[in-house]
């Protein structure tokens, strides 16, 4: 009696199983999310309201109205400027080609459509879910280097990347620029993607060494952490090195890294390329008693005249930090 119940509720139970199996089995996934037609980082912004802040503190954002750019480009009267500074999407033209120029909404530069957007109307992302608004799809190209590449290669910024250990160890362009929020991958990458004009984020990745031999002072530049060449991309990026003789004022020039303009032929490539380490020698008179070092980064080569904007030639600077950013300064006793 009790055996012919016990068997019919295990009989019931497996029944309700197989039913249950079934139903869940041929349910629908959630349904797929209507296209919407994105023009704009603002239609961005209500869902991604964290990328879209910092999104808006970077220079991507401000590559249109970025001033340095606008006097160079003279407010791009040369329109091949915009290319680059006002971009349409870069999955138009596909990773390997450049980017052609947009016509509407400039002002917004390198935004999340030029990013993102895919010409089937979807999202470029890292995982497929059809279901959430913006349709995003898996999309191996937006990771790999050659995506920032379309803009930020005209310099050899990715080839010099390719020549370093941080490539052999598959540390690439967003584990450096787009970090994990808190350092935690289920948080999202961060969008700020810093460089030149985060002064702490050089000063940790490039080193300064000074030390006295005899006469002489050896001094040692090493780039210790930044993913390519220091400076990188846009040529009008310097880095000098100076000394003075500790309690006199003008400051003497002992050495530039750059990568000076097409046209500047007379000049030298001195860029420090990944990991490379480079020593000087100071060996002069004025350099016996205790001496000061000093590194410093310019967004711009020359050193100009405050009123006029003349240029001043290098030797004739007495202050190197009336416009550039002191990186690091050893005292030699
Ligand atoms: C569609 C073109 C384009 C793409 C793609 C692009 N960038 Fe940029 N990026 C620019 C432009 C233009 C600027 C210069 C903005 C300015 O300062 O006027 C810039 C500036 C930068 C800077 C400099 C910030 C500073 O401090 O001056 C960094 C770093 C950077 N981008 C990293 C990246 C990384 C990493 C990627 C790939 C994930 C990427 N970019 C993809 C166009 C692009
Ligand atoms: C192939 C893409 C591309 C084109 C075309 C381009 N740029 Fe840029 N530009 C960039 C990138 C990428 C950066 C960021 C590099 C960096 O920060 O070192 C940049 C940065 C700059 C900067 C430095 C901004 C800063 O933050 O200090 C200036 C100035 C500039 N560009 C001017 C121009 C001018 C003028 C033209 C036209 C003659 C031009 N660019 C055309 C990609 C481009
Ligand atoms: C109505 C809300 C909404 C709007 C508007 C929206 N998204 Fe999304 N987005 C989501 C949701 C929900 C997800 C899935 C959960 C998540 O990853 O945050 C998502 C995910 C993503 C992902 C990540 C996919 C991955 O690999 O993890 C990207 C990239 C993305 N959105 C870009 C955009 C861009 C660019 C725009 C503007 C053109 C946009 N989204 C507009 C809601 C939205
Ligand atoms: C210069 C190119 C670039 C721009 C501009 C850009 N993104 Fe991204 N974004 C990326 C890359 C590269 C990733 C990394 C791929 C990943 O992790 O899915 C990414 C990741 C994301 C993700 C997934 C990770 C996360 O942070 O949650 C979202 C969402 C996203 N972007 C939204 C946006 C929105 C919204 C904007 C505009 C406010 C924007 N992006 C602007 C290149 C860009
Ligand atoms: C190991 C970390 C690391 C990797 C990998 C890395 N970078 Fe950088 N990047 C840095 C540091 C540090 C700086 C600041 C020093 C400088 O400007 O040279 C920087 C600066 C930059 C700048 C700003 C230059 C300027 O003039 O303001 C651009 C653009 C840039 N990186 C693009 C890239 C691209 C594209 C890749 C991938 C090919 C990449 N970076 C890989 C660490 C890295």
């Amino acid at each position: 009696m009790i055996r012919t119940a016990l068997r019919a509720l295990v009989g019931l139970s497996v029944l309700a199983l197989a039913v249950w199996l079934g139903f869940a089995l041929t349910r629908d996934p959630a349904p797929p999310a209507q296209l919407t037609r994105w023009t704009s980082s603002r239609d961005c912004r209500p869902c991604h309201e964290e990328v879209y802040k910092e999104w808006e503190q970077s220079w991507h954002s401000k590559s249109f109205l970025d001033p340095d750019v606008r006097e160079q480009s003279r407010d791009f009267a040369n329109t091949d400027c915009i290319d680059c500074h006002a971009p349409k999407e870069v999955f138009l033209t596909g990773v390997g080609k450049r980017v052609l120029p947009r016509a509407d909404r400039r002002a917004e530069g390198v935004d999340c459509i030029s990013c993102h957007l895919l010409p089937s109307g979807e999202v470029a992302g890292t995982l497929t879910n059809p279901s959430a608004p913006c349709r995003p799809v898996a999309t191996v190209d937006l990771l790999r280097p050659e995506f920032c590449g379309v803009c930020h290669n005209q310099h050899k910024t990715v080839d010099q990347w390719r020549a370093t250990t941080f490539a052999e160890e598959g540390r690439d362009c967003i584990d450096c620029h787009l970090p994990h929020r808190g350092g935690d991958p289920s948080k999202g990458r961060m969008h700020q993607m810093t460089g030149g004009h985060d002064l702490p984020r050089i000063q940790a990745a490039v080193a300064l060494r000074a030390e006295r031999d005899g006469k002489a002072i050896h001094i040692e530049v090493e780039n210790v952490g930044v993913g390519h060449a220091f400076p990188t991309d846009e040529r009008s990026r310097a880095a000098d090195l100076w000394w003075r003789p500790v309690g006199t004022e003008a400051w003497q020039h002992l050495h530039r890294i750059r990568d000076p303009y097409r046209y500047e032929t007379d000049l030298p490539r001195t860029l420090l390329d990944g990991g490379e380490l480079r020593k000087l020698e100071l060996a002069d008179p004025r350099a016996e008693g205790p001496v000061e070092v000093l590194l410093v980064y310019k967004l711009a080569p020359y050193y100009r005249l405050p009123d006029t904007g003349e240029p001043i030639p290098i030797e004739e600077v007495s202050d190197p930090l009336m416009d550039a950013q002191e990186v690091h300064r050893v005292l030699v006793e």
